[in-house]
């Protein structure tokens, strides 16, 4: 199989777009490329210290300008973090270089996926699904835009990547 365009994953924090992309780059035989990865690799620091010292503005400069990057590869798998859709010119580039999947899932999974995770700067609140609930209300109208939606609640990342796979298969992929 050989992609005629990438495929990038979005969706809300916890929804699993890491370890899906993952999966489906090694079906695919091709590279997988994280673009929080790419951010703490050019920062030198993690996510969530970012945001402490130089806070989410500065971060998103940062995701802007790796994601106009990764815009010019062709034929991988891209995650990109939960809030870049956000950006209209990044949601231009990612949908000008690849098809947009959506992963959802319902707040309850996506609370039990986070709870216990420090790393999203977002869900360090006392009152976390008030807040993942709100951020998902704010977002859904960016998370439209994407070309399809995959629901992942109960499924492990293999159901996932098989799923999508599925839907991209006849008009994506050689
Ligand atoms: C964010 C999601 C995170 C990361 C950052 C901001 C968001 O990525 O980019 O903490 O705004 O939803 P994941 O969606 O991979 O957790």
């Amino acid at each position: 199989m050989k992609l005629k365009k990438n495929i990038v994953l979005t969706g809300f924090m916890g929804t699993g777009k890491t370890y899906t992309g993952r999966v489906l780059a090694v079906r695919l035989g091709t590279r997988f490329i994280d673009t929080d990865s790419l951010i703490e690799n050019d920062a030198g620091i993690p996510i969530r210290e970012m945001f402490e010292k130089f806070g989410e503005p500065h971060f998103r400069e940062i995701e802007r300008d790796i994601i106009r990057k990764v815009s010019d590869q062709n034929g991988v798998v891209i995650a990109v973090g939960g809030g870049a859709l956000i950006n209209p010119e990044n949601l231009n580039d990612l949908k000008r270089c690849g098809i947009v999947v959506n992963l959802t899932a319902s707040p309850d999974v996506i609370l039990s996926r986070v709870e216990r995770n420090p790393d999203r700067p977002l869900l360090q609140v006392d009152d976390k699904i008030g807040k993942i609930k709100e951020l998902l209300a704010v977002r859904a109208p960016f998370y439209d835009k994407a070309d399809i939606a995959i629901n992942t609640d109960g499924k492990k990342p293999e159901q996932v990547a098989e799923e999508i796979l599925e839907a991209v298969r006849d008009k994506w992929i050689l």
